[in-house]
């Protein structure tokens, strides 16, 4: 390899700054160029590449979002699109690449290098924690922690005023922000995707709050809960329920932003280091993970398969006792 190359693509996630940064500093240090493309695979499409130095991605550690910008790209889904992409791989002389993103990142990483003779390294980077090959997928624990603390805020409207809130948690088909965010913030109820809770089992476990004496509850709606979203359960748990005054709050995207937890820094800053320490040693169409405390590879299309089942059976079964 002479020249690597670094994306992010899907959806932001703090931690994808560290870890762009530990492509970049790694990849000098080994001796390659280091090139950043900007907004994802789109940025490859329209030749939007730009050459990185160490000054490059200086002061980026504690920012959220990604200094290379990112981008959901249509394009790239065919193959006129990855053609024209890897002709510009190609005039900017990079033959080896680093995706940092989710499923759609790793699914377009993987259509290219069948493609083409090309090393690719994918990093898992995705707030929703969906992604097989890793117990931890960058951006998922601030996401976590930024949850925690507006339920923690949440609640102390919910105590003076005696409430009963619906809170409604990103995950767009997993339930792990909302299973731990329940969890740590003591949240009375937690609607999954990976669970059904019928309207009727939320009732009963709100009355018994009600029996003993609580002043207020919190419900968790994972945004891919199969009951239609925090609004709907509201509705339809007030049409029989009405002990609360209720109210709904959506966080959305306040959940993507924010400045990287130490965790997410120290996670972007070994799997960026690991993605180019195995392109050094010449693996490619592999994704960086980490289980259980030691970085692992996987192969993309083992990753590929399908999302793991990460609701940890003991937080499931504590999430109806504790609270
Ligand atoms: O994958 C991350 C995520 O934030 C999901 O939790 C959510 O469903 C989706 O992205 C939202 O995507 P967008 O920002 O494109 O609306």
């Amino acid at each position: 390899i002479k020249k690597i190359a670094v994306l992010t693509s899907g959806g932001d996630a703090p931690g994808m700054n560290p870890c762009i940064r530990a492509v970049v500093r790694t990849g000098l240090h080994l001796g390659y160029e280091v090139a950043g493309i900007m907004h994802g695979y789109q940025g490859m499409i329209d030749n939007n590449i730009v050459d990185m130095n160490s000054h490059s991605v200086s002061n980026i550690l504690q920012l959220g979002g990604t200094i290379l910008k990112t981008a959901r790209c249509a394009d790239f889904r065919n193959v006129e699109g990855r053609k024209l992409a890897f002709e510009n791989l190609k005039k900017n002389n990079i033959d080896a690449l680093v995706a940092i993103g989710g499923d759609g990142t790793f699914t377009g990483l993987e259509r290219l290098s069948s493609e083409y003779d090309l090393q690719v390294i994918g990093v898992p980077g995705t707030i929703d924690n969906d992604l097989y090959g890793s117990d931890y997928t960058l951006g998922f624990d601030t996401a976590t922690n930024t949850v925690i603390e507006a339920i923690d805020k949440i609640r102390d409207t919910a105590e003076s005023h005696a409430r009963l809130f619906f809170v409604e948690v990103m995950g767009r088909d997993a339930g792990c922000i909302a299973l731990r965010a329940g969890i740590a913030a003591g949240a009375e109820a937690i609607m999954l995707p990976e669970r059904d809770t019928s309207i009727e089992e939320l009732i009963a476990t709100l009355n018994d709050g009600v029996a003993k004496n609580k002043n207020s509850a919190i419900v968790i709606v994972s945004e891919g809960d199969k009951s239609g979203g925090a609004f709907n359960v509201a509705k339809r748990v007030k049409e029989v329920f009405n002990f609360y005054d209720t109210k709904v709050t959506i966080l959305g995207h306040l959940q993507r932003g924010g400045s990287p937890s130490s965790f997410d820094r120290i996670l972007g800053c070994r799997m960026g280091f690991a993605a180019v320490k195995a392109l050094q040693a010449g693996e490619s169409r592999k994704t960086v993970g980490l289980r259980g405390n030691k970085i692992v590879l996987t192969d993309i299309e083992e990753a590929l398969k399908g999302h793991e089942f990460k609701l940890e059976e003991d937080l499931l079964e504590m999430s109806t006792i504790l609270a």
